[in-house]
Formats: structure tokens, C-alpha cells, sequence
């Protein structure tokens, strides 16, 4: 990151993209903001590197991107809030943080494909979803996902993703502020 005026300019933007996403939510009726902050504590119980509790704390925020867009119907926004969230945070993080932004869908599809438990593990709005995002990979579409920089960073945040909030009082965004100006560009 440049001057000190910059990064404090972005963790505004941020800060305030966050705060929308507590009026968004997902199909399980959870917001948003929930979501990344329980997705985010998982990642620092699980000691995880801090690109990866940024990306478990940011890897939905393509739902808040779209939100405002009437036109886009819910098989677009199953499709496309992870690429449209890693594009928008890579102004200013690292692939570390935004590849595991963008390979979370695939993720799911890669789990889905590679391990026969897995599709258990997902709840009713995720199983809807995978559908719109493509469904089950080919062959060369899980070669090419194991060949993506970064995909181990992907499933460990799918990996929390998948896990269904336990009611736990959870750290307010604010707590991980400093994580996240260390992990910027
Ligand atoms: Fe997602
Ligand atoms: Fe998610």
C-alpha cells in the first residue's frame, strides 16, 4: 500500500462495503456480514495464514457488489459474486487473498467432484446454487483447478464456508482491521 492517506481511504470503502452487507442475505436467511465474520473466526481458530482469514472474511463480498443491481437474477449471482468479489479487492490485495476470492464456487464444484461426502456437508441453499455454478467439474476442469495458484487457500475457505453458523458471539469487523491493512498491497 502508498501513503497512510491511502490505506486509510481504502479500509473506509471497505468498512462501509461491510456495513452493507449486513442488510444482505443469503439464502439460509444469515446476512452477509455474519457470514464473513463466522467464516473469518473459523479461519483464526484454524491458525490460518492472514491472506486467508482477509479472503474467509471478504469471499462473499461480490453478493454486497451485486446487490444493488435489480437486473441480476439469482443464477447470475450464484455464478458470478466470486469473480466479481476478487476483482474488485484485487485493487488492493494480493493474489493470496484474492485467488482463494474467486476459486471459492469452484471449490465447492471441486469438492463435490473429488470426494463423495462432501455433498452431504452442504446446506439446502449451497446444493440450490451449485446448479447456476456449473455443477460437477469434468476432468480437465479439476486439473485445471489444482493447477490454479493458491486453490489449497481456496478449500480451506470453502471449508468454512460450508459450516453452518453456530450462534457463537462473534469479533466485529472492526477487530480484523489490522489484519487486513497487513496483508495489503
Ligand atoms: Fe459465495
Ligand atoms: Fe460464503
Amino acid at each position: 500500500m502508498g501513503s497512510s492517506a491511502d490505506s486509510q481511504s481504502t479500509l473506509k470503502v471497505l468498512r462501509m462495503a461491510m456495513e452493507g452487507c449486513a442488510s444482505i442475505k443469503l439464502s439460509d436467511g444469515e446476512t452477509v456480514l455474519n457470514h464473513a465474520l463466522w467464516c473469518a473466526h473459523q479461519a483464526m481458530n484454524a491458525h490460518c495464514d492472514s491472506p486467508v482469514v482477509v479472503a474467509a472474511l471478504f469471499h462473499d463480498i461480490g453478493h454486497y457488489l451485486c446487490a444493488g443491481d435489480p437486473e441480476l437474477a439469482d443464477y447470475h449471482r450464484d455464478r458470478e459474486h466470486a469473480t466479481l468479489g476478487a476483482r474488485w479487492l484485487a485493487r488492493w490485495f494480493p493474489l493470496a487473498v484474492c485467488a482463494p476470492v474467486e476459486l471459492h464456487v469452484d471449490a465447492k464444484r471441486y469438492l463435490v467432484t473429488v470426494d463423495a461426502d462432501y455433498r452431504q456437508r452442504l446446506g439446502a441453499g449451497s446444493l440450490q446454487s451449485l446448479n447456476n455454478q456449473g455443477g460437477v467439474m469434468t476432468s480437465e476442469e479439476v486439473s485445471e483447478f489444482r493447477r490454479a495458484e493458491h486453490f489449497e487457500s481456496a478449500l480451506l475457505v470453502r471449508q468454512f464456508d460450508d459450516v453452518p453458523f453456530n450462534g457463537e458471539t462473534l469479533s466485529p469487523y472492526l477487530w480484523y482491521e489490522s489484519i487486513v491493512v497487513s496483508v495489503m498491497r
